[in-house]
Parts: C-alpha cells; structure tokens; sequence
C-alpha cells in the first residue's frame, strides 16, 4: 500500500542536476550539490524524511567525444566517471540517498513510460529540424541566442543540422505553464529567474526535437530505428526514475519538493520540464531553486582556460567542512561569486580559525584547567531561533551563517568580559557558570551549523557529551 497523501508533508525530496561525466567535478558543481545537501541535512533535522537525489548524465555527445580523446571505450568510461562523481560527492561529506546514472535499466523504464505518456496525449509527431546544436549545451539554438554567430556559454560555433526527428508539442503548454508560475508563486525561485522565464514564454515556444538521428549514443527511440532520444528529454526524467517511477509507490516522493539548480539550465526545468509532466498528466515539482554562478578570480571556469578548482584538493588541504562552510558563506544564494584563495583564506582564518575554533579551544581548555574537565550542570539558554530559520527557508544561507556568528562572536565577547581567567577561587562557582554558559552556546552553535559543518558540529557535540571534557585538538589551525 502507498502512503497516505497526508503523511507528504513529512517527506522531502530533493535533486540536483545530474552532470555530464566528460569531466570530474569542479567547485561550481560542488556548490550546487552542497547546497543541496545542506537544505537536505537541514530538513532531516527538522524531523522530515528525505529523499536526496544527485547523480550523472551520461547519454551525452559530450561523453562519447571524452571517451574518443582519452581512447577508452564508452561504457568503461562512463564506469570510471561515474565512480570517480560518486566518489567526489562522498568525500566532501554528501549524504546522497540515490546516486542514478541514466545508462541504468530502471532510467529507461522510466523514460519509456514518459515518452508512452507524451506520444498518448498525442504531442510527439514526426518532422524535420533544420537548424543549429550546440554540443556544450546540448541545446537546439535560435539566431537570436548567439552572440556573432557563436554559443557564449561555450563560446563555439553550433552545428548546422538537417535531421528527420520527432518533436514534442511544447508550444501547446505555453499559457498553462504560465498560468502555474502565476498561481504559485514559489515555483520559480528567486524572482529574478522567475521573471526571467515569464518573459521568455511572452516571446512564444516553439515545439521541441526529442530524437536525434545523427546521434548514436542514447536510449534508442523505440519508434523508429536510428533515433535515440534527445539528451534533455532523458536527463530530465531521471528526477521520476529516483522515485521508482513508474512502480507503485513513487507517488511517495513525487512530486519533488526542491530541484536545484544553476541558473544556466532554468529553461530545461521551468518551461520543458513542466510541459513534459503536464502532457503525462503528472503533478510539477513545487519548486525550482536557482542559484548564480561561481567564478575563479572573476573568470569564468572553464576547461579550456585550465582554471577549474578541484574540491577536493580544498577539501584536503583545507578540511571538508571549511571547504561547505565557505561556499555557502561566500556568496548570498542567487547572486553569482567570485572565488579567489586569498578570500577562502582570509575567511578561513578569521571565522573558522578565530572566531569558532578559538571559542572551542579556550572554553575546553579552561574547563580542564579550572574544572579537571567536567562542566558541571548547564543551564539551559533560551536561543531566539527565528532569524535562523527565516533565513533556512528563504535560501539565504550566508544571513543563516551570519546569524550563527553573532552567537559565536558575542559568546567570545561575553568570555572577555567575564575573564574567567582572573576569577579567584572563592568564586569558583561564579566561575563555572560563566564556562557553563560557553558550553551550552557552543552545544546549540553545533546544532545550527550541522547541515553545513556535520563533521566540525559532531565533534563539538561530542566533546561535551560525556562526564569529562574531551579536547579535540584545534579544529581550524591557522594558515599563514
Ligand atoms: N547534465 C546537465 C543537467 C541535467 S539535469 C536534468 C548539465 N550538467 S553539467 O554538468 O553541465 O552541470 C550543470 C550544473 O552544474 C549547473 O546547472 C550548475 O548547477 C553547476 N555548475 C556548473 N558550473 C558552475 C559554476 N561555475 N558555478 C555554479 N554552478 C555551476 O547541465
């Protein structure tokens, strides 16, 4: 039996993209699963079942074309990338709960269920496309989306293609997409892509391919021989796969409560996506949540300029909390970064480093020197909550850090007003308190900061769950 509609509320699914595997992972890529990860840490401790999804596009041109460079053949390539994505995502501490790869049998059941649904609504017919590719994008471009003839994400001149395909009928749910936006106001999230998106169904949709005949590489098109399916219509089904679509039961999890994503593929997931679901008679997901982009020293981050940060080099030199702390703090969610090392360093050293470490070592230690370690009974503080989780729900994850600091710095304030240091003996007790204090601060700086920093928070938890304090060592050492 499936669950009860009532019970939803409690469940929480939540995706990523999947990424193409012509390459490893970059900070870019780690942004965007990290802060996914962060909201799905973040809804587990609300209480709430979570669904985390991330996982890898593999039916692409742009992975036969790796494969082809490094000489491999394409299915042991996809293996080891897709190994290597999983890896990657595991060692900066991601708690993923599917990992899907669209090359898996279950991926294709699911498509071919959903093209069954789109070809019943009578909205897949046979036609001829005659226009430009780009291969980057995997994207059909208009004149009108080149600047001097050349894709700027890619900065390449598309292919001229000539192709018998087969078309979905997209211009048909123009107005009802439109009409969704409208009447939810969260589906589009922030409103600046929101708005972005509105205007672009104002100019018109056109139908879209969703075979190609040229390509080889793909889930074939069960219809006529020699297509496979376009790369999108495939990619974007993988949000239905996770759920164990179409099996009894995915009804669990779908519709999806949150696909996050770059502000790059916003067409794909408000206006294609949606219309897809729409013609399957399928409920849309609640929310896209769009976040801007990160570049390296106000570059762009590309393969070609070789300035692509490896996340997991920070991850080792810096630790893999640091490394989640400072992606989410650097940049207001929404907005594009710039990523420099002197910025990460300098944060690292002043909020990581001082402000938080130092509180944790100096109240540790003082404890062990006044106390022979044990703290004695807490008092419980009433923490005002509110701003913390305004900013959790509203994505505004630097306001949520910022608020978790004002604790950290004040309670390091309050230890230089005290100076525990030069209280006497008679007054031990007075003593103990103001240390107590620290600790039960600390303790509820641990529990904001779990969804960001599970391993740093853990170990402060840990050093006060037992009778006796248990000194870390220093959490953040200072870089030079
Ligand atoms: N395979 C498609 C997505 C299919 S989803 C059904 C794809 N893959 S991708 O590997 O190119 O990854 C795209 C996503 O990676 C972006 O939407 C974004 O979330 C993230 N980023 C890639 N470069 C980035 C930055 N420089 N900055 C921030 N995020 C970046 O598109």
């Amino acid at each position: 039996m499936s669950q009860p509609k009532s019970d939803k509320k409690n469940n929480f699914y939540i995706t990523t993209p999947i990424y193409y595997i012509n390459d490893k992972a970059h900070i870019g890529h780690a942004y965007t699963t990290i802060t996914a990860d962060v909201l799905a840490r973040y809804h587990r401790g609300l209480g709430d079942e979570v669904l985390f999804a991330t996982g890898t596009d593999e039916n692409s041109q742009k992975t036969v074309q790796a494969a082809e460079k490094v000489g491999q053949d394409i299915v042991s390539y996809t293996d080891e990338m897709a190994l290597k994505w999983q890896e990657t995502w595991e060692r900066l501490g991601v708690n993923v709960d599917v990992f899907i790869r669209t090359t898996e049998e279950r991926h294709k059941t699911a498509v071919y269920e959903m093209l069954d649904k789109l070809k019943k609504s009578d909205d897949i017919y046979e036609g001829l496309y005659e226009g430009l590719y780009c291969v980057g994008c995997e994207e059909f471009k208009r004149p009108d989306d080149l600047v001097e003839g050349k894709c700027q994400e890619h900065n390449q001149i598309p292919e001229l293609i000539k192709e018998k395909n087969h078309f979905f009928r997209l211009s048909k749910y123009a107005d009802q997409i439109k009409d969704h936006i409208k009447k939810n106001p969260d589906f589009i999230s922030p409103v600046s892509r929101k708005n972005e998106i509105l205007s672009f169904i104002e100019q018109g949709l056109d139908d879209i391919s969703v075979t190609r005949e040229s390509v080889e590489w793909g889930i074939p098109f069960p219809d006529s021989e020699g297509e496979v399916l376009y790369v999108w219509i495939d990619a974007l089904t993988n949000y239905l796969t996770v759920t164990g679509y179409p099996s009894d039961g995915y009804d669990r999890w779908w519709p999806a409560d949150i696909h996050v994503v770059g502000k790059n593929i916003i067409k794909f997931h408000c206006i294609i996506w949606p219309a897809m679901l729409m013609s399957a008679g399928l409920p849309l997901p609640k929310q896209i949540l769009a976040h801007g982009f990160l570049n390296v020293g106000g570059t762009k981050i590309s393969k070609s300029l070789g300035n692509a940060i490896d996340p997991i080099d920070l991850a080792n030199d810096y630790g893999n909390d640091a490394l989640r702390f400072l992606l989410l703090r650097i940049v207001p969610f929404g907005d594009d970064g710039d990523f420099t090392m002197e910025h990460f360093k300098a944060l690292y050293n002043a909020e990581l480093a001082n402000d938080l470490g130092n509180l944790v070592q100096r109240t540790v230690k003082m404890i062990e020197r006044y106390q022979g370690g044990s703290v004695g009974p807490l008092k419980e503080a009433a923490h005002d909550v509110k701003e913390y989780h305004d900013a959790m729900k509203g994505f505004r994850f630097d306001r949520a850090l910022e608020h978790v600091w004002v604790v950290i710095k004040s309670t390091n304030q309050y230890l230089e007003e005290e100076k525990p240091w030069s209280i006497d003996e008679p007054e031990a007790e007075h003593r103990r308190e103001v240390l107590a204090y620290c600790v039960s601060n600390l303790v509820h700086i641990a529990q904001l900061l779990t969804p960001f920093m599970p391993d740093t928070s853990k170990k402060i938890i840990d050093i006060f769950s037992d009778e006796k304090v248990t000194n870390p060592g220093i959490l953040f050492p200072r870089l030079d």
